[in-house]
């Protein structure tokens, strides 16, 4: 048996935005290992497909549909999950969403969407969760999906930076609440560098300001040629999960070059000023 097996096989996971990309990679991984996987996304039928699939290589799995945007959603289905099973072992608070334009040129509904669903999917996840985990007082997980992006900058993509930086900051506070608490609830920041996902096909950008359609471009390009396989980094993932790290990353080479970069930045208290990577990304 495995140390993932050992620590997570007979246990429940909860992951949202799990009907594609990393919440799939990571359900597929858990199904695996043997959890009873609960698949949320705000895509029925993605969901559904990701628990057929599981359920067909021998796995426990149902699918939910979730608006991780919507608190009185993730309430619903804390309850739901921990009526019928009993208890969560891990939450992984993956959904979340790309948006792409100058702050000025992206409309109202698309910035409350990308801070609804990468915060307060995020917050609300955990608000909804935790009251049931330490109610049980098993040893639990709450996994929040950070970035590389969490400790840069990136003009455009200014919505999904920011939201990024909250999520990192959110869990760093969460790991300490929950020491300061003494409950057996592990935090984990999982900070993926770039797995080949959906995140920047072009029908995602809906709602974006035209000028957004050509850095989607680049950065699909960029991420279909040299993004990492998506179930080698959710086997990562699952790994450093079951290793009880707080940093878990999938390509630490990235996650380093970027905190040296924002260390760097503090350090000197530098202006913002455009890399030559950030040029060339941007076509400058
Ligand atoms: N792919 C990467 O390289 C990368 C890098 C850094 C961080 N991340 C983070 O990983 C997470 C997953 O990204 P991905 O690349 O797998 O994206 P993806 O677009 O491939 O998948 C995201 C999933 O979330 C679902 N979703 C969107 N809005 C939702 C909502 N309101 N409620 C519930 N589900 C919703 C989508 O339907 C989709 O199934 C995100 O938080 C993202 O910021 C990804």
């Amino acid at each position: 048996m495995t140390e993932e097996e050992k620590i997570f096989s007979g246990g429940v996971a909860v992951i949202t935005g799990a009907g594609a990309g990393i919440g799939m990679g990571i359900a597929r991984r858990c199904g695996h290992i043997g959890m009873t996987v609960i698949v949320t996304d705000i895509d029925k039928a993605n969901a559904d497909k990701v628990a057929a699939d599981i359920i067909s290589t021998g796995g426990r799995a149902e699918a939910i549909k979730v608006d991780v945007s919507k608190p009185e959603a993730l309430d619903a289905l804390a309850q739901d999950v921990f009526d019928r099973h009993g208890a969560v072992r891990l939450l992984v608070n993956n959904a979340g969403i790309e948006t792409i334009g100058n702050v000025w040129e992206i409309p109202t509904a698309r910035w409350e969407t990308t801070l609804n669903v990468n915060i307060h999917g995020v917050v609300h996840g955990v608000r909804a969760f935790v009251p049931h985990m330490l109610r049980v007082g098993q040893e639990a997980w709450v996994a929040n999906l950070a970035s590389v992006g969490s400790f840069g900058q990136m003009p455009t993509q200014t919505a999904y930076m920011m939201s990024k930086h909250a999520i990192q900051s959110f869990s760093e506070c969460l790991y300490l609440e929950m020491q300061v608490a003494k409950v057996p609830i592990n935090v984990c920041s999982i900070i993926p560098g770039m797995l080949k996902t959906s995140i920047f096909d072009a029908q995602a950008g809906k709602g974006e300001p035209q000028s957004a359609v050509a850095h989607r471009a680049t950065m699909a390009h960029m991420m279909a040629n040299y993004g990492m396989d998506l179930d080698e980094g959710c086997r990562l993932f699952v790994q450093g999960m079951a290793a009880r790290k707080f940093w878990i990353s999938s390509q630490p080479e990235m996650t380093e070059q970027m905190l040296a970069g924002r260390i760097a930045f503090f350090e000197k208290q530098a202006t913002p000023a455009l890399s030559d990577q950030t040029r060339a990304l941007l076509g400058l």
